[in-house]
């Protein structure tokens, strides 16, 4: 059987209103009324063979999470949870699901960490690039799916490969090299998914950041567990796990070991939707390049994204991102969604 694993947790800060640090991004509807998460889980459950879809993130959204899934199309599948009492990032996330799934179903068991922070659009081309993924896995590769750049993104890892082997793996790169790579032809964007055998997973964290991996053993002895009616609960508690070191599966193994492979997959429309720009661009523009809600008024204005839960007018304005809530308002520059992660920072250094 495959497990794949949902990683939810920390703020999208580039999506500021409505992403925060107790709204983060998977929790974001998008125009088809589902949820980033909502989304994962539905692509989780509809991959072949999947026994259950195990889910790390905090225990303040294990509720809400459970909610999510238990109002989505694909609830029937066994759902268990990791709860986190804080987040210690994505290499602590990624161990604590690997050893689980080894307790649960040993060390042969496929995995598919899955990220709830993006769109895929081709459900198809997802499967059929997985079901490759799973081959190398079984070959005891860690396996990446590889997107075409289409501009130098600094907050991507880039992948550097001749077909499925993986020259070098280089996460978050400073703006010139990302410049470089983009125009080299031969490097791809990691998407963030990972997938593998849960022994060679264990292994190379034994490897790579023996410490990381040794928190998480002590973290999962002491957790508390619970049976759910499909599933498992499982919490971790709150001193053993402050002390497990933060860092992401990106910098602490990927980059690292000699078992990448990837799968170059453009075909899956993978979006990462890190800015209102590129969230905006999901929804149907109108014939002046408007894309805003049902209930905005749009006077002689071109190019604007308006999302509000109240009625928003625009008149006689071009270009402009608006985000509304009940207690924050968003006024940007299309061209400067990117900056929007600087607010973020501006009012956390005023809390
Ligand atoms: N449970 C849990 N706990 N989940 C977490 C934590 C944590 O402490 N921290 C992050 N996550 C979740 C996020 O919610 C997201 O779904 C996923 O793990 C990845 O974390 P991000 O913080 O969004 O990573 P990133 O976007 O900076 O970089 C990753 O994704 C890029 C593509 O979107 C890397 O894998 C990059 O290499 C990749 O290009
Ligand atoms: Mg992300």
């Amino acid at each position: 059987a495959l497990i794949p694993v949902v990683l939810c947790g920390g703020a999208g800060t580039r999506l500021w209103p409505v992403s925060r640090e107790l709204h983060p991004k998977p929790f974001m509807r998008l125009p088809d009324g589902k949820t980033l998460l909502q989304q994962t889980f539905d692509r989780a459950a509809g991959l072949p063979q999947v026994g259950r879809i195990m889910t790390v993130t905090n225990r303040e959204f294990f509720f809400r999470t459970r909610e999510e899934y238990e109002s989505t199309r694909a609830n029937a599948v066994a759902a268990s949870y990791l709860l986190e009492p804080q987040g210690r990032n994505t290499a602590a996330a990624v161990a604590l699901a690997t050893l689980r799934v080894e307790q649960l179903e040993g060390p042969d068991a496929v995995m598919l960490v899955m990220p709830a922070d993006h769109v895929i659009t081709n459900a198809d081309a997802f499967a059929k690039a997985v079901g490759q993924a799973i081959v190398l896995a079984l070959a005891g590769r860690i396996c990446t799916f590889g997107i075409r750049p289409t501009q130098p993104e600094t907050g991507y890892g880039y992948i550097e490969h001749s077909d499925q082997d993986v020259v070098a793996f280089v996460e978050k790169p400073d703006r010139i090299t990302a410049q470089r790579y983009m125009g080299s032809g031969r490097h791809l964007w990691n998407a963030g998914m990972f997938c593998f055998r849960a022994g060679t997973m264990l292994q190379e964290l034994e490897q790579l950041c023996p410490e990381i991996l040794e928190g998480c053993r002590a973290a999962l002895v002491t957790a508390r567990h619970a049976e759910l009616p499909r599933g498992e609960q499982l919490e971790f508690a709150g001193e053993k796990f402050a002390s497990i070191r933060s860092d992401s599966i990106d910098f602490a193994v990927m980059e690292r070991t000699a078992l990448a492979a990837v799968i170059p997959c453009d075909n899956i429309g993978w979006s990462d939707i890190g800015s209102w720009s590129a969230l905006s661009e999901l929804s149907l523009a109108d014939s002046s390049g408007n894309r805003v809600d049902g209930e905005t008024v749009v006077h002689d204005s071109r190019n604007c994204f308006v999302h509000s839960e109240r009625v928003v007018a625009i008149v006689g304005v071009e270009d402009l991102v608006i985000v509304d809530t009940p207690d924050a308002l968003l006024v940007a520059h299309r061209d400067r969604a990117q900056d929007v992660k600087h607010v973020f920072s501006q009012l956390k250094a005023k809390d």
